[in-house]
C-alpha cells in the first residue's frame, strides 16, 4: 500500500526531463562582472597572507574565483633570472629589503608589478578577485598600484592593511614565518632566521607609510584592520561584493579557539534507512546524547563553550545534556529532501529514478524536487560561517550534510568532494584554526552506530576520506596554471 501511494505521489510530481529542478539547482552565479584587485599593505609578520587566505577562502565559498598573488614566491621564483641578469648575487636576507640598497629596491618594484600584471591578466581573463600580497608600505607604491589599476576599465581597487600592536601577535606571526618551513630560512638556524626576519622587518620599518596618514589618500577605497578584531576603518567602499568583503573582515578574530563538530546521536529514521524527518534519537542516539557531555568534556577541557544545533528533534535531544548556553538555529536543519523526504534511498530509486540518476552525476547540484541541492545549503550556511567567525569555542550539533558543508569550509575542500565526505555517527570533531587551514582531531564515541554514508556510484572518482594538508598559498605558476578555484566543481 505504501507503494502504491509512493507510485501515486510520484506519478503527480514527475514532470519528465523538461522538470526544471531536475538534476539542477540553477546555473552557478555570474559573477563576470565583478571584478577587484585587493592590494594588502602592512609591514612583514602583520598577518597579510592569513588574511588573504581566509578572504579568499570565503569568498570561493561564495562562489568568487579568488587567486593570492604572492610577491614574496614570486621573489623567489624570479630571483634567479633577474638577479643573474643583474649579475648581483641571490639574496633573500635582510639585506635585500634595504631600501638603501638600491638595486635590490628595483628589484622588488619590478616583482611588485610584474605579480601586479599577472593579476591584472589573470582578472581579465575572468577571475573576480585577484588579491596582491605585497607589503605595498609606501605611499609611492601605493599610487604605481592605484594608477596601473585605473588604466583597466571595469576593474576595482581596495586597499586591505593590517596593522599590529599587539605584541603577543606579532610575535606569534614571526614564529609560524621561521618554523613553518618558509622558503627564505630553509638553510638557516631557527634562530638565524628570527634575527634576520626581525632585521627584514626593520628595514621595512624605516620607511613604512599607513594608508591616508594625513588624508592625502582619501580618495583611495580602503579597509584598515587594527589588531584583527579590535576595530576596522573602512573608507570609500561601495557595491555588493566590497561591501561583503568588509563585513567578513569586520567579524574575524585571531584569538585560539576550537570549532567542534558532531552530528546527531543515530536516530529511528537512520536505523530504518529513511532520509529526511524529525525522528527522535534511537536507543544508540541516545546512549551517544549521554556520552557527549564527556566526550566533550575530554574534547574541551573546562574552556567556555557555546552549543549551537538545529530546530529539529534529533539535534536538541544529542544536545539534552550538554551544560553549556545553547542556541537553536533553524539554518542549521538538515539538507530538505522534498518530496523524498522521509523515504529510503532504495525507494527514491524505485519511485524517482530520474532522480536518482540526476543526484548521483552532480550530487552537489542536484535539488530535490521541493527541496534542497548542497549548493542551496552552503548559501544558506552563510550566516552561520559569517557568525562562526565572530565566536570563539563552538559546538556544533547538526546533520551529515550540514556538517558536510561546514567541514568542508573549514578545509576549503572542493564542492565536487563536499557531499561525499565521510562524517560518521557518534564522532566528535574538533577543528583548531591555524594560520593556512584547520588541525583535525576526531573523537570516537564507543557506541555503535548505523553507516549512512553512501559512495559514489558512478567510478569516475574515489571518495574523500581524509582532509587534505592544508591549503597554502598559491605559487604565482601554481595560480596562473591552475584549473578553475578549487572549490568550484570541474567544468562549471
Ligand atoms: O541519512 C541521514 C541524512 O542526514 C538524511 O537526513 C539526509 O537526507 C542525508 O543524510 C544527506 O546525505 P546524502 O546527501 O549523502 O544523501
Amino acid at each position: 500500500e505504501e507503494g502504491e501511494e509512493l507510485k501515486r505521489m510520484s506519478a503527480s510530481t514527475t514532470l519528465g526531463p523538461q522538470n526544471p529542478n531536475l538534476g539542477s539547482a540553477g546555473a552557478p552565479p555570474d559573477y563576470s562582472e565583478a571584478k577587484i584587485v585587493v592590494a594588502m599593505v602592512g609591514l612583514p609578520a602583520r598577518g597579510k597572507s592569513y588574511l588573504s587566505n581566509k578572504l579568499m577562502r570565503y569568498l570561493r565559498w561564495l562562489e568568487y574565483d579568488v587567486r593570492v598573488f604572492n610577491v614574496g614566491q614570486m621573489r623567489r621564483a624570479l630571483a634567479k633570472a633577474k638577479l643573474k641578469e643583474s649579475g648581483v648575487r641571490e639574496d633573500h636576507t635582510a639585506t635585500f629589503f634595504d631600501h638603501n640598497n638600491p638595486t635590490a629596491f628595483k628589484l622588488r618594484t619590478q616583482m611588485a608589478e610584474e605579480c601586479l600584471e599577472q593579476l591584472i591578466g589573470w582578472l581579465k581573463r575572468g577571475g573576480n578577485v585577484g588579491i596582491h600580497d605585497a607589503t605595498n608600505s609606501s605611499i609611492s607604491r601605493r599610487k604605481a598600484i592605484a594608477e596601473r589599476v585605473a588604466k583597466e576599465p571595469g576593474l576595482k581597487l581596495v586597499f586591505l592593511e593590517s596593522v599590529c600592536t599587539d605584541p603577543a601577535v606579532i610575535a606569534a606571526n614571526i614564529a609560524v614565518k621561521v618554523s613553518s618551513g618558509d622558503p627564505d630560512y630553509a638553510s638557516m638556524s631557527p634562530e638565524a632566521a628570527k634575527a634576520d626576519f626581525l632585521n627584514r622587518i626593520k628595514n621595512y620599518e624605516a620607511n613604512y607609510e599607513t594608508v591616508d596618514a594625513d588624508g592625502e589618500e582619501k580618495h583611495l577605497a580602503y579597509c584598515k584592520i587594527l589588531d584583527v578584531g579590535r576595530s576596522v576603518v573602512v573608507n570609500g567602499f561601495s557595491g555588493y561584493l566590497e561591501s561583503r568583503i568588509a563585513f567578513f573582515l569586520m567579524n574575524l578574530h585571531l584569538t585560539p579557539r576550537n570549532i567542534y563538530l558532531s552530528r546527531h546521536g543515530e536516530s529511528q529514521f537512520n536505523v530504518e534507512g529513511k532520509i529526511g524527518g524529525d525522528a527522535n534519537l534511537s536507543e544508540r542516539g541516545w546512549k551517544y546524547a549521554e556520552a557527549l557531555p564527556q566526550l566533550v568534556k575530554d574534547a574541551v577541557g573546562d574552556a567556555p563553550l557555546t552549543v549551537w544545533h538545529s530546530t529539529l528533534k534529533r539535534t536538541g535531544q544529542t544536545s539534552s545534556h550538554l551544560e553549556y548556553p545553547k542556541l537553536a538555529w533553524k539554518s542549521l536543519d538538515e539538507l530538505d529532501a522534498g518530496v523524498c523526504d522521509g523515504m529510503t534511498y532504495e525507494e527514491i530509486e524505485k519511485y524517482y529514478p530520474e532522480d536518482a540518476e540526476a543526484r548521483d552525476e552532480d550530487k552537489f547540484m542536484y535539488r530535490y524536487r521541493g527541496g534542497e541541492s548542497y549548493r542551496d545549503v552552503v548559501v544558506r550556511l552563510e550566516p552561520i560561517i559569517m557568525e562562526l567567525e565572530r565566536q570563539e569555542n563552538i559546538l556544533i550539533v547538526a546533520h551529515q550534510a550540514i556538517i558536510r558543508c561546514l567541514y568542508a569550509y573549514l578545509h576549503a575542500l572542493a564542492q565536487d568532494d563536499l557531499p561525499y565526505l565521510k562524517i560518521p555517527l557518534h564522532t566528535l570533531i574538533c577543528l583548531t584554526p591555524r594560520a593556512y587551514g584547520c588541525d583535525e582531531k576526531r573523537y570516537k564515541a564507543p557506541i555503535e552506530a548505523v553507516d549512512t554514508h553512501r559512495g559514489r556510484v558512478t567510478a569516475r572518482d574515489t571518495d574523500v576520506q581524509a582532509p587534505p594538508a592544508p591549503a597554502k598559498e598559491q605559487t604565482i605558476e601554481e595560480a596562473m596554471n591552475a584549473p578553475p578555484p578549487s572549490q568550484r566543481r570541474p567544468g562549471a
